[in-house]
């Protein structure tokens, strides 16, 4: 097969297969047609030249050829949209289970910050064989994630949260690259993939470096901050509970109705004003230059994880989002 060349990137995860497919289907299709008006562009030169019919035919018009050299390429031009809409729409859609990865971009480095405590740096170690879902951000320029044997890119910007999924068919190391040029050391924000057994990943999450987990690295945060006094779980608190928060529909003081998902808990920590909870008033100060971006992410998943705590009471007029 031609994608066994030394010219393409291994193919280790379950989209590129299916991302070259694609692929080899577009050049196949390009090449034909270019190489099919190539020798036309000859072929036509040669025999219907001056010198061999100096008294050139009068065409009439065809609706059937005219029919077919328009049905054909927009058969063509469908078949590409459905096809790679396909392939778009599950690479930006992780599935529900997917294991969790935090990744922050810097000049110049990856920093990777595992659910369960472990930090790495320029490494992301991922079992085989189940699906992972990254949650990135940038703490200055715009990076982006790219994984060429996992056919998996997608920009790492500043202030916003942008995700990535895949499921690693082989193990190995696979090359880690920031393909979005952002500074002087762009060349050199490179890293690696590591892809292990189910348990050798296990044994390596609870190996040297293991820390708390994020989620109570968040909690610490939150207390430190002193986000508690007034996010408390009593009525007349003067911030809204955080219990059962994540996933539900806030109601804003503006009459807009949001999703708490990980963009509005970053929104509301960095810049309180932007959307304040009907029936409290815009008090809470800002905590933006007080709190980096892997701090925001263990944040975001402390109360992510209050909505699914035990003693869980949907916060009022917060009904759970249908799943
Ligand atoms: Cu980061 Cu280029």
């Amino acid at each position: 097969m031609i994608a066994n060349l030394p010219l393409f990137p291994e193919t280790a995860s379950t989209m590129a297969r299916r991302v070259d497919a694609l692929f080899f289907f577009l050049l196949g299709v390009s090449g034909f047609f270019a190489l099919l008006i190539a020798v036309l562009v000859v072929v036509f030169a040669i025999r219907f030249r001056r010198g061999r019919s100096p008294e050139p035919a009068k065409i009439p018009g065809s609706w059937l050829l005219e029919a077919v050299w328009t049905l054909v390429p927009f058969g063509l031009a469908m078949v590409m949209f459905v096809w790679s809409a396909r392939i778009y729409v599950d690479m930006f859609e992780p599935p529900e289970d997917a294991l969790e990865v935090f990744v922050v971009g810097k000049q110049w480095m990856w920093k990777v910050q595992h659910l369960e405590g472990r930090r790495e740096i320029n490494e992301l170690h991922v079992p085989v064989g189940r699906p992972v879902k990254l949650t990135m951000t940038s703490e200055d320029v715009i990076h982006s994630f790219y994984v060429p044997a996992f056919r998996l890119k997608n920009d790492v910007l500043p202030g916003r949260y942008t995700t990535l999924w895949f499921e690693a068919t082989r193990t190995g190391t696979y090359h880690l690259f920031c393909a979005e040029y952002c500074g002087t050391e762009h060349s050199r924000m490179v890293g690696r993939v590591v892809v292990l057994e189910p348990d050798e990943f296990e044994r390596w999450l609870e190996g040297e470096g293991a820390t708390e987990t994020v989620v109570a690295r968040g909690e610490q945060l939150f207390r430190e901050l002193g986000c508690a006094s007034c996010h408390a779980e009593v009525s007349g608190a003067r911030g809204p509970s955080l219990r059962g928060l994540f996933g539900s529909r806030v109601e804003l003081a503006d009459g807009r109705v949001v999703v708490a998902d990980e963009a509005y808990v970053r929104e509301s920590i960095l810049d309180p004003q932007a959307k304040i909870v009907r029936g409290y008033e815009p008090v809470m100060p800002t905590f933006s230059g007080l709190v980096d971006e892997e701090g925001l992410l263990a944040l975001v998943a402390y109360v992510r994880s209050l909505a699914t705590a035990p003693g869980s009471s949907s916060a009022e007029g917060a009904p759970k989002l249908a799943e």
